[in-house]
């Protein structure tokens, strides 16, 4: 650690007050973060009304301890009146035995034999989409990589998984962008909330659409497969279906996108990596491993006690909102040698906590690294210079999801 960060953390110069709706932490919440772990792992957090989790294990545990600790309310805490389909809680918002029937259905999408099934696709996705960057700008200089090309990428791949057309991709990125923005609801005034509530039916009137379509003509897309799929001899609901669909387009969309976006800011601000990993594509993998430990695009997960308990000393009771900060436990002291430095030649000893831990572990875990992967391929093949014009960085206005709201970069074509 800096002797910079060691007095930000607390150890010189007094202490750092964690508040995620603070824009410096948003901006920059990391060194709040060391100072979480080492003097208030569980902290009350007035402006959330929910307590912050920091420690790698007390957040391992309770993200395996679903009984105690309930996913029941992290639709309602994300998305509040804006969620599309409030009638149907989706798999991520649901403790178990229903949890694990719809993760039984949902999974069967996502094991790697389906997954590897769509490489092709990825690589030509990403092929398309850099020709359309060149064709609109020419053979060199700049264009927003978060808008143009991370923007789009994911969100063509989850369409086709689906089965809905490509062709409304650049509106479903939209609908998903202010769907999820709902997260800032508190601090947002009547026309923006207005704006998100428009995007919410907008979402739900297509799903809807698209569903009853599906119905008279089954496919083998997901959506087909969800109508179709029984579990304990009964069909999900139409509600069902639109739930399910609607999370995975949330899911899957803008996690992989920032992870993108991330992952060329942290090269850029690590020069060497980057120059290593353009000589050698086969570093692509580690480089994203260290991304998603480092700066990962989910900061935060929500949970809530459903009995009195305790959490390292602390007791909390039934009822309460938690916030476990996975990306603090990412960087432990504990797990991670030397965890605030980037370092791709790390031997990794414990799952990171990028995606989770426990019953509710991402589904789209191996997808979206498979995703990313074929992505950065194409982009360091098709592109001799590709980096950011700027060292300054606009990350998302958002304490939970953490990637670049834009992202200008000077480019050269092969
Ligand atoms: C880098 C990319 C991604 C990250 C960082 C990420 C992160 C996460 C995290 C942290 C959770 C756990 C939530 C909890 O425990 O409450 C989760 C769950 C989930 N993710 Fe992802 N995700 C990514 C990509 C994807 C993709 C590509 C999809 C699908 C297309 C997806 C679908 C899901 C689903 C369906 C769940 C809920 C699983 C359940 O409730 O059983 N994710 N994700």
């Amino acid at each position: 650690m800096t002797a910079i960060m060691e007095a930000n953390a607390g150890g010189a110069s007094g202490k750092l007050d964690y508040d995620p709706l603070n824009p410096d932490v948003k901006h920059e919440p990391y060194p709040y973060y060391v100072e979480l772990r080492r003097n208030e792992p569980v902290k009350w957090l007035p402006g959330l009304q929910a307590y912050g989790v920091a420690r790698y294990d007390d957040i391992d545990a309770l993200l395996k301890d679903g009984r105690t600790f309930s996913s029941g309310q992290f639709w309602p805490a994300l998305l509040g009146e804006y969620d599309p389909v409030p009638e149907e809680a989706p798999m991520i918002s649901m403790d178990p035995p229903g949890h694990m029937q719809l993760r039984r259905i949902a999974n069967k999408a996502f094991v790697p034999s389906k997954v590897n099934g769509l490489r092709d696709r990825t690589y030509e996705i990403a092929n398309l989409l850099v020709d359309d960057i060149i064709a609109k700008h020419g053979p060199e200089g700049e264009f927003d990589f978060a808008w143009e090309f991370t923007a789009l990428y994911p969100v063509t791949v989850v369409a086709e998984v689906l089965g809905v057309p490509t062709e409304r991709r650049a509106e479903f990125k939209v609908w998903v962008d202010d769907v999820l923005s709902a997260a800032n609801r508190a601090a947002y005034g009547p026309e923006k909330l207005a704006h998100i509530a428009a995007s919410t039916k907008k979402m739900r009137d297509f799903f809807e659409d698209l569903y009853d379509e599906r119905v008279k003509n089954l496919g083998d897309d997901l959506i087909s497969t969800f109508i179709t799929t029984e579990v304990d001899g009964q069909k999900l609901t139409r509600n069902q279906v639109l739930s399910m669909a609607i999370l995975l387009l949330i899911g899957g969309v803008e996690t992989t996108t920032n992870l993108l976006g991330t992952t060329l800011i942290e090269l850029n601000r690590h020069r060497d990596v980057f120059d290593r990993v353009l000589a050698d594509h086969s570093l692509i993998p580690a480089v994203l491993e260290e991304v998603l430990r480092y700066n990962p695009p989910v900061q935060i997960i929500f949970r809530h006690t459903t009995i009195d308990t305790e959490i390292a000393g602390v007791k909390i009771p039934a009822g309460s909102a938690i916030m476990p900060i996975l990306a603090s436990a990412n960087r432990d002291e504990s797990k991670f040698d030397n965890p605030e430095v980037f370092d791709i030649d790390r031997k990794i000893e414990v799952p990171l906590m990028s995606f989770g831990q426990g019953p509710h572990f991402c589904l789209g875990n191996y997808l979206s690294r498979m995703e990313a992967k074929s992505a950065l391929e194409v982009i360091f093949s098709r592109f001799s210079l590709i980096e950011p014009v700027s060292d300054e960085v606009h990350w998302l206005d958002s304490y939970f999801a953490r990637g670049p709201h834009v992202l200008p970069v000077r480019y050269r074509v092969r």
